[in-house]
């Protein structure tokens, strides 16, 4: 499966490019093009294109739009000082998005031909991706889902994959401010034996409504626990979570089945293991969190992944009360953190881990 493309005719004019590339803000524009496959249960994956971006042609019986049998991945295109552009572990989506795809009885596609999809929309909309002195990044969005019409519920028997990608600036509309997080005491995000792990469009419908009522609370997050107890840190609608302790531990949540395995959040772990702080994945309850960040013992917290990069987290509010992270502002731990991943996306410090990959 390779993708090639055939049309060459640009939908955005220059100009018109230049005014959105000044302010992206996040998801709110669409590049020139996208790439496609289809696969079929007869033939597997046809040959891949890459078309003008547009909308689909889908019957009202396809069966995503009854079953949610969806999965997507996020990742950024950055460009580096000479020109050049790179992403970020892709291969790492490339793997998540097989796990997703089993779990949800999609096809997995092959990690090659997800790296030519996602060459193949950046090659064609290499003018989207924003130049190097900003902190902007071309996201780049693959996602597949059941097109097959049909209403009997099984896994379906055709499929659609696509890469659409859409320049972006700070996926927070503050930009990188401390969040005020609500803790929801109602909702849970994803429970034992269920989709959690993957990427899969339904935990993020499941997770609206607990947004909505952060809103209401003047919250920009949400913050879910475990399904079983409620008492233990699960992640946010979208984002993973840490914790910075005095003493220099960065705590986050294990991976229990029910939390996304995080490309920044494993990143994280080893660039902290770096500086030296001590890595821990394990349970977190949050009765203790609140605890220690009343006694000091946590100094710092943030939330973190491919959109919101690392974003300081500065209060909890919750029914029973609201408690501050430190001092409410942006911990000195967390900015060098996200610095240091920025500084390596964006090839000012070289790449140790050898975590780019040049498309
Ligand atoms: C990402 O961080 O890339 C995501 O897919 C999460 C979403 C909140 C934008």
């Amino acid at each position: 499966l390779a993708f090639t493309q055939t049309d060459q005719a640009r939908r955005i004019g220059e100009d018109e490019r230049a005014r959105i590339l000044a302010d992206p803000g996040f998801g709110q524009y669409y590049t020139d093009f996208m790439a496609h496959a289809s696969w079929r249960e007869a033939c597997g994956w046809d040959r891949g294109e890459v078309v003008p971006f547009g909308p689909l042609y889908l019957s009202p019986a396809a069966a995503v739009l009854h079953y949610g049998q969806e999965i997507f991945e996020g990742l950024k295109a950055f460009r580096h000082a000479d020109g050049s552009v790179w992403t970020f572990r892709p291969e790492r989506n490339a793997e998540r998005l097989q796990r997703s795809a089993r779990r949800l009885a999609l096809p997995e596609l092959p990690t090659e031909a997800f790296l030519d999809s996602l060459r193949a929309v950046v090659t064609a909309d290499e003018p989207w991706v924003p130049e190097a002195t900003s902190e902007e990044s071309l996201y780049l969005r693959p996602f597949m889902f059941a097109s097959e019409e049909f209403l009997g519920v099984r896994a379906a028997h055709a499929v659609e994959y696509y890469v659409i990608a859409s320049p972006a600036g700070p996926y927070f509309p503050r930009g990188v401010q401390p969040l005020v997080v609500w803790i929801t005491d109602e909702y849970a995000r994803a429970g034992a034996g269920g989709t959690g792990a993957a990427k899969c469009g339904g935990n993020y419908a499941s997770s609206l409504l607990g947004k909505r009522e952060a809103a209401e609370h003047g919250a920009d997050e949400i913050l879910f626990l475990d399904s079983e107890t409620h008492t233990s840190i699960d992640e946010l609608s979208g984002m993973n979570v840490f914790a910075i302790t005095a003493d220099g531990r960065l705590l986050t949540p294990a991976l229990t089945g029910s939390i996304l395995e995080g490309v920044t959040r494993e990143s994280i772990l080893r660039l902290a293991a770096d500086r030296g702080l001590e890595p821990l994945e394990q349970k977190l309850e949050m009765s203790e969190i609140l605890a220690q960040l009343g006694s000091g013992e946590i100094t710092e917290m943030f939330a973190c992944g491919t959109a919101a990069v690392i974003n300081p987290i500065g209060e909890f509010r919750a029914h029973g009360g609201s408690w501050r992270v430190g001092d409410g502002g942006s911990g000195e731990i967390t900015l060098a953190l996200r610095q240091e991943l920025t500084d390596i996306q964006y090839g000012r410090v070289p790449d140790r881990h050898g975590w780019l990959t040049r498309l």
